[in-house]
């Protein structure tokens, strides 16, 4: 079955919107499978927004990620990873939809309360980077 890495973000966990978004995928019928509240160092943050590295705005997304508190976690079900993009709504407030989280939730394009792998290739990667250790984790 397709799994997916999905992140509240500081902003959200700040916001007590935790409950809110695992409640709206598990309404959907997925799985949860791992959760971790932890914050973000340094590298892990670097690692995860690795292909952002050239972007004028990288060293704020990394400076927000690591500013306290996430939610990591790993969710499984079908066809999730596109379904997830899906139900978290695009980046710009302009352009997502309400009845997504983030037209329902987010108003700016940087704290923008959770990040959902964006290819099932993404998703390997970023499990494995938040979730490295496999047998610690289940
Ligand atoms: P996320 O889905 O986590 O992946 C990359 C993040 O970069 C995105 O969410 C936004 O939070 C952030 N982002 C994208 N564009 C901008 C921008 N122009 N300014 C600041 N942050 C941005």
């Amino acid at each position: 079955m397709e799994k997916t890495f999905l992140m509240v973000k500081p902003d959200g966990v700040k916001r007590g919107l935790i409950g809110e978004i695992i409640s709206r995928f598990e309404k959907k019928g997925y799985t949860l499978n791992r959760l971790e509240l932890l914050t973000p160092s340094v590298e892990v943050a670097q690692s995860h927004y690795a292909e952002h590295k050239e972007k004028p705005f990288f060293g704020e997304l990394v400076e927000f990620l690591t500013s306290g508190p996430v939610v990591a976690m790993e969710w499984e079900g079908e066809n999730i990873v596109a379904v997830s993009r899906l139900m978290i709504g695009k980046t710009n407030p302009l352009d997502a939809q309400p009845g997504t989280i983030r037209g329902d939730l987010a108003s700016t394009m940087s704290q923008n309360v959770i990040h959902g792998s964006d290819s099932v290739e993404s998703a390997e990667r970023e499990l494995s980077l938040w979730f490295a250790t496999e047998a610690s984790h289940v």
